[in-house]
């Protein structure tokens, strides 16, 4: 689906497109405000040695925690090797020593033993992941897991808003995730993961699982409205090639959408919620 030099990737976006390197660092920032931060402030990092981001992008999250954590060691993967280029020339360049990363494709059986790491990382996988195969990751973490380590799952769902054009963007998204069975929606109305989050690390097997959510306001005159509209009118243009060839609308219709969008985002009556939840779950002891 997505053109890269790498695996097959089930990726909604083209990451050849240098804007998705830049919208992930960016979007990367806005979330990590949002979320309060790199881990939940309950999550106990004493026994944390070893951490793997899966799908880490650009390395905007495993950067942050290697700079931010001088002790831990962290690895992070992506499929596509351009993303990864990008986050090891952030680490040399920053001369930070206690990070790494390598291309590996998260659908497959990821190429570290058993038991490597203390903390597994995850964000917006659902991007690539279908409602089939996020058992299968969440198996592998277990197995990459040190029996009590901590898998951090993080998702979100889109904002409500006051603009029918972004609703109707949205709503293009929730279908095609529909359709293709990529999402746990029942009826194509939602991003449809962050209700499952809790339940799928339990079928898998972890215990202790614990839930926060967190909301962002993009309303205008918000604190992050002009950064969340900026990421908006990225992901949009992006997506629109897997959106038109998806068939859940045409280009014309969609184009004026996101031309109509990108008024009513101006308008000083413009109100936008949007929230996501991180859920996280232990490896049992034995
Ligand atoms: C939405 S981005 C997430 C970025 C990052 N996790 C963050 O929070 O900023 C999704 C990433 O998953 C990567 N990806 C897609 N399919 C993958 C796969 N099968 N295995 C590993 N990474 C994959 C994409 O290349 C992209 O960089």
């Amino acid at each position: 689906m997505s053109a890269t030099d790498d695996a097959e990737s089930t990726y909604l976006i083209d990451v050849e497109e240098g804007a998705e390197t830049s919208r992930l660092l960016e979007q990367n920032m806005l979330y990590n405000r949002a979320q309060g931060g790199l881990f939940p402030t309950e999550l106990d990092l004493t026994p944390i040695q070893s951490v793997l981001d899966i799908g880490c992008g650009p390395g905007g999250w495993a950067l942050e925690v290697a700079y931010t954590y001088k002790h831990l060691g962290v690895v992070g993967i992506d499929i596509n090797s351009a993303m990864i280029r990008y986050a090891f020339a952030q680490a040399r360049t920053r001369k930070l020593q206690n990070v790494s990363f390598e291309v590996m494709d998260a659908s497959q059986p990821l190429d570290f033993p058993d038991a490597s790491f203390d903390l597994i990382n995850t964000r917006f996988v659902a991007s690539f992941l279908t409602r089939a195969t996020w058992p299968d990751l969440l198996k592998e973490c277990m197995r990459l897991l040190k029996p009590g380590g901590i898998l951090q799952l993080t998702e979100v769902e889109l904002g409500i808003t006051n603009s029918a054009a972004l609703e109707r963007l949205s709503g293009y998204i929730y279908q095609s995730l529909y359709e293709q069975k990529r999402n746990f929606s029942v009826n194509g109305r939602s991003i449809g993961i962050v209700h499952m989050l809790g339940q799928l690390l339990k079928q898998a097997g972890y215990t202790n699982i614990c839930r926060k959510s967190f909301f962002m306001d993009s309303s205008f005159g918000a604190e992050l409205h002009y950064s969340t509209i900026k990421d908006i009118e990225l992901l949009y243009p992006l997506i629109k090639p897997y959106l038109v060839k998806s068939n859940v609308v045409d280009e014309a219709v969609f184009d004026e959408d996101y031309k109509t969008m990108g008024t009513d985002v101006m308008r000083h009556d413009f109100v936008a919620l949007s929230f996501g939840l991180i859920a996280w779950g232990h490896k049992p002891l034995s």
